[in-house]
């Protein structure tokens, strides 16, 4: 009986999983992102990491799979505004890090091939929680594969592993503001990991 007990426990916790554990395990007292402190920022992104990927890898997702093994953007998540004020820490492919890495000003043409996939974590003030945001994704097509983004493909992954449902011209319409840069806005200066 004993056994039996402790076995459904298990499930219970298997099967709610994520989302539950994590508002009890990574609280924050804090209202919003830019309030954290960088240490904050760093306990936080240790405590959420692991469940962070495997949640967006729940349906077999490649690019989820990987993005944790390529290049790093950024020395921690930080909070730059867009993108509702969540905390972002990017990631590049193999294809696009020497480029990316160099967080060039002008002229800038990432190779075809090129991912940057950024993770993102919401602070919810009303459950004084953090929660997994979605995984933004950009792959650069082959020219001409989307010209109307400038052969940027948006995509993004949510914390359940689903894709989500988004017009290219909502992503596009901002980012096109970094025109000189091909679209890329770059994680704040203060956090960046360069390749110079
Ligand atoms: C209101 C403006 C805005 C909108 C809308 C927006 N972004 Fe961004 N995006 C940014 C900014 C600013 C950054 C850089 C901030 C950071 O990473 O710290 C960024 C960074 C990114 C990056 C990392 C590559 C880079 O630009 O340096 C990806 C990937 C990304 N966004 C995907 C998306 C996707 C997918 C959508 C649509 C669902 C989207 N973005 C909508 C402003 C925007």
């Amino acid at each position: 009986m004993k056994h039996a007990t402790t076995f459904s426990a298990a499930t219970f916790v298997v099967l709610l999983g994520g989302a539950a554990a994590q508002a009890a395990d990574c609280p924050v007292d804090v209202e919003s992102a830019f309030d954290l402190e960088e240490a904050q920022v760093v306990a936080l992104y240790d405590c959420m990491k692991d469940t962070m990927v495997t949640g967006y890898s729940k349906q077999g997702n490649k690019v989820a799979q990987n993005y944790r093994n390529w290049t790093i953007s950024s020395t921690r998540p930080a909070v730059a505004g867009p993108h509702g004020n969540r905390l972002l820490q990017t990631f590049a492919n193999p294809i696009a890090a020497e480029q990316y890495l160099k967080f060039e000003e002008q002229g800038v043409k990432m190779p075809a091939g090129s991912v940057l996939a950024k993770e993102s974590i919401t602070i919810s003030k009303k459950k004084k929680a953090a929660r997994i945001g979605p995984l933004f994704l950009m792959t650069k097509l082959a020219a001409g594969g989307a010209p109307e983004t400038d052969d940027w493909l948006y995509g993004g992954i949510q914390p359940n592993g689903k894709p989500m449902k988004f017009k290219q011209s909502f992503c596009h319409d901002c980012h096109i503001g970094w025109a000189d840069q091909d679209s890329l806005a770059y994680p704040l200066e203060e956090v960046r990991v360069s390749s110079n």
